[in-house]
């Protein structure tokens, strides 16, 4: 089933050109696509930091449990960019617990995976477009909670997933083998069914990379609510 369709720009050094592309789910036959996507983009990125590789085993069992891959496939239908979203249900990778919600929260929560764009392909918007597609396709399924993990080192990541309205509420090490081992990670997060107002007579503001300080700020109950992509800094204050 096609999810959307229009043109892309794809530039390569100097030139630009106008390409159709299609979105659809991408399929179990379709995941070394997946892989050699990330691979390709992961080769091309100078902070490797930024982005945590996923096996094809892992994606395989996790579509296999109702995973969606949102895919943008070009007009060689080749896959150009990606959305991989999961709900983890009460397993205990659930970023739910690392910003404390209850157990019967937990079951509602979308993590938005895993997204990346050949470096071609970059400046569509793509990100951005794909996030609305998982919006609009978990609508119907009583989820309540969409969760995501960012660098604070990925300036382009952080400023759109913020721009979404998904705040800062964790920043801590992930993916290593004890808690204080691992990657540095903002984890954010959007309640689609509560608006989320923050208390604008108390703005503390933080260069994104200054882990520290906000590590202190977010134990203290601020979240970051606001990126400003040229000066690299974020609003914090506390809800209301
Ligand atoms: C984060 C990412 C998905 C955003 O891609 P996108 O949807 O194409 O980004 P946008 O369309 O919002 O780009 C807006 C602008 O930033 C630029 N831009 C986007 N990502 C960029 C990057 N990684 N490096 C340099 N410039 C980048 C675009 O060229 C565009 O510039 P323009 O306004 O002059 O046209 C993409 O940068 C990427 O794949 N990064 C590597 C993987 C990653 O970090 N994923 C997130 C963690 S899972």
């Amino acid at each position: 089933m096609i999810l959307n369709q229009g043109f892309i720009v794809k530039r390569k050094s100097e030139q630009r050109q106008i390409e159709p592309f299609e979105m659809r789910l991408v399929n179990a036959k379709e995941l070394n696509q997946v892989i050699d996507l990330q691979h390709h983009v992961y080769e091309h990125l100078p902070n490797k930091e930024v982005l945590y590789l996923d096996t094809k085993a892992e994606m395989l069992e996790d579509l296999y449990n109702g995973a969606l891959i949102i895919g943008v496939f070009n007009k060689q239908d080749r896959l150009v960019s990606y959305r991989y979203v999961s709900f983890p249900g009460y397993e205990q990778r659930n970023l739910g617990r690392d910003i404390h919600l209850s157990k019967q929260e937990l079951h509602k929560v979308v993590h938005l995976e895993t997204t990346l764009v050949h470096p071609d392909y970059r400046g569509n918007r793509l990100q951005s477009l794909t996030l609305n597609k998982a919006v609009e396709l978990i609508e119907d399924m009583n989820m309540r909670h969409l969760i995501c993990t960012v660098s604070p080192y990925n300036l382009f990541s952080l400023y759109n997933i913020m721009s979404a309205g998904l705040n800062i509420k964790a920043l801590k090490k992930k993916y290593g083998k004890a808690e204080d081992d691992g990657l540095w990670r903002f984890i954010l997060h959007k309640d689609l069914k509560k608006e989320q107002n923050v208390n604008l007579s108390d703005v503390v503001l933080l260069k994104m990379d200054h882990l520290k300080e906000q590590r202190k700020l977010i134990d203290s109950g601020y979240i970051g609510y606001h990126l400003s992509k040229e000066s690299q800094i974020i609003q914090y204050a506390h809800t209301q």
